[in-house]
């Protein structure tokens, strides 16, 4: 079936066929409705976009839910959903408003259609998003990944939760042998739902664009690997795929040292740290997870582990074996400065270098201690802490991109680009440059996806209106490119975008240009990633 939909000749057809039908009558646009598999589903027209919010796709993962594959949903009850509000987000260590309280009911996605008065009659293309925050945090209700200028553009838009650290991927011993990455499975889940409900809001099944940034880069990755037939028509990895970690415990370390904390701070279980079970650790609260160092960066030891089911220790085995959607149209990318806002993130860890590189968070013992001291100079740094964050942008985005690049551009339509648009208002902390996440909203063309930036200029908003034009031109026809060539391995063209200056353009480069270190150090050491490590006997591990 993938091959037939990713036949663009088909595809055309198609289309063609569809816009030539008379349009339907249309429904009351100040209450859409759409009826899908488990009910009625009530939205709201917002900004001329049609908008249903927090329909959940699967049942809850909460209590003896925990830890077990999602289960579809049911009917809804009385048969109607009122899709008025986000739902909750997935369980997580969590400050601030920019997403919704957190929940073990967290299973929800999001849907953005164009207002259904001016409704074309041809099934529209689909982009579906799937939001970052290493595994460990972040939801699909953070105002820079809305689906409004989609919407505006004849572009249906979902973005879903998914279940992240202890909750998603415990590595608990037990689970070895088995399908044990829960985030992996719900991503899994979503993506049937909207294959198999996206029509009823408009959508053309066939068109779905699968997209992603940083952990949701990974799982967008994670999903191709294991499709190696897929309905998809495209899919855009921004900054991160399945070579980008995080680390991970050995199985049971992390999890044994959560319950013994738990069990310092007086949570009552039936169970110890030597003798748990998961069934015993359901019994707990949601919270009671959420120890004091969990509450720290603990819980970066609950990534996605290598159960070779939903993620795989040998991935150019794979691609050669065929075991991968090699005729699917890919773009991947990164920011300029990656890993700046990682200088910060580890503060206290990477003031020095030596250490800084055999820590877990740095997630660098791949690589050789000697490679790594001799390929990075303090003399180019303006501070040790920003070499620190130079190394994990490297390891976990620029590199795992390149790396991954030589292998896929050979055989694969594939395109990549380099983002450069530096404004202080784009990421938390100012003057970080070009770093990780501050493409996020530009992709998405701003407006309501800046709602929570401070003091944006029209410059900003114009690039993200030239960002999003030729971004939702290849979700509507992806096999035709995004209007820049083709990347080759080792090196080729690259899409330089956001460059000041050049805001309305894309400038070619090559990824030669930017990829000596990559090409020398990482990519030969990527074949031994990922080593698990365990953070119980490295340095610094607070
Ligand atoms: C909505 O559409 C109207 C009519 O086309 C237009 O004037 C208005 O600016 C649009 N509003 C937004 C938020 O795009
Ligand atoms: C950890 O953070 C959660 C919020 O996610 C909070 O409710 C809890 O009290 C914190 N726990 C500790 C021990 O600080
Ligand atoms: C746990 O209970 C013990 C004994 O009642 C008490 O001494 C200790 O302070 C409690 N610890 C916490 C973190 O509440
Ligand atoms: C940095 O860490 C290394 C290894 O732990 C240690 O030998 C060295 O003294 C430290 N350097 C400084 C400047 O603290
Ligand atoms: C970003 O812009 C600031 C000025 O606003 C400048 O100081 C800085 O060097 C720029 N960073 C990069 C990486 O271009």
């Amino acid at each position: 079936m993938g091959f037939f939909f990713h036949s663009l000749g088909l595809v055309t057809t198609i289309t063609a066929l569809v816009v030539a039908m008379p349009c339907e009558e249309a429904e009351d646009f100040h209450s859409p409705r759409v009826r899908v598999e488990q009910g009625l589903v009530e939205g709201f027209v917002q900004s001329n976009t049609s908008v249903f919010l927090g329909i959940p796709f699967a049942e809850t993962t909460a209590d003896e839910h925990r830890w077990k594959a999602p289960k579809p949903i049911r009917k809804f009850p009385n048969g109607r959903l009122e899709a008025t509000a986000y739902g909750p987000s997935c369980a997580q260590v969590m400050s601030g408003t920019s997403i919704t309280s957190q929940s073990e009911d967290c299973l929800n996605l999001n849907v953005w259609t164009p207002r259904q008065d001016k409704h074309q009659c041809a099934k529209l293309p689909v982009f579906v998003f799937i939001y970052g925050g290493a595994m460990v945090t972040g939801g699909s209700s953070n105002a820079q990944w809305q689906g409004f200028n989609f919407a505006r553009n004849d572009v249906i838009y979902v973005n879903f939760n998914y279940r992240e650290s202890i909750y998603a991927s415990p590595n608990a011993p037990e689970l070895q042998g088995k399908a044990q990455n829960f985030g992996i499975l719900d991503v899994e889940l979503a993506m049937k739902w909207i294959y198999d409900n996206i029509e009823a809001f408009g959508g053309d099944r066939s068109r779905i664009v699968l997209g992603g940034h940083s952990s949701g880069g990974v799982h967008v990755d994670d999903y191709l690997w294991t499709h190696p037939e897929t309905f998809l028509a495209g899919a855009i990895e921004l900054s991160a795929n399945a070579l980008s970690g995080p680390a991970y415990a050995p199985a049971g370390v992390a999890l044994s040292e959560v319950v013994q904390q738990m069990l310092d701070a007086n949570v009552t279980l039936d169970c110890t740290a030597e003798d748990y079970t998961l069934d015993c650790l359901r019994a707990a609260d949601t919270y009671a997870f959420q120890t004091k160092s969990f509450n720290s960066s603990l819980n970066t030891w609950f990534a996605p582990a290598m159960d070779e089911i939903t993620r795989f220790s040998n991935y150019a085995d794979r691609f050669i074996k065929g075991h991968y959607p090699k005729s699917l149209p890919l773009i991947v990318g990164n920011s300029d400065q990656e890993g700046e806002i990682f200088g910060y993130v580890y503060n206290s860890e990477n003031t020095n270098f030596s250490s800084w590189i055999r820590t877990f968070d740095a997630d660098l013992a791949f690589v050789p201690t000697d490679d790594l001291l001799a390929a990075y100079d303090e003399a180019n740094y303006a501070s040790v802490s920003s070499m620190s964050g130079a190394s994990y942008g490297d390891a976990r985005f620029l590199c795992a991109t390149d790396s991954l690049l030589d292998l896929r551009a050979a055989e694969q339509p594939t395109w990549i680009y380099r983002w450069f648009g530096n404004y202080s208002n784009a990421l938390a902390i100012p003057n970080l440059g070009p770093s990780h996440g501050s493409e996020v909203p530009f992709f998405h063309g701003g407006n309501e996806c800046f709602s929570l930036l401070d003091g944006v200029t029209e410059d900003e908003q114009q690039l993200a209106d030239f960002m999003h034009r030729w971004f939702v031109a290849w979700v509507k026809n992806p096999r035709a490119g995004p209007g820049w060539e083709p990347a080759r391995p080792v090196n080729g063209p690259l899409a330089c975008l956001g460059v000041p200056g050049h805001e309305d353009e894309i400038i070619t480069s090559a990824t030669g240009v930017y990829n000596s270190r990559c090409q020398r150090v990482y990519k030969p050491n990527y074949l031994k990633y990922p080593v698990v490590q365990n953070p119980l006997l490295l340095p610094q591990n607070t």
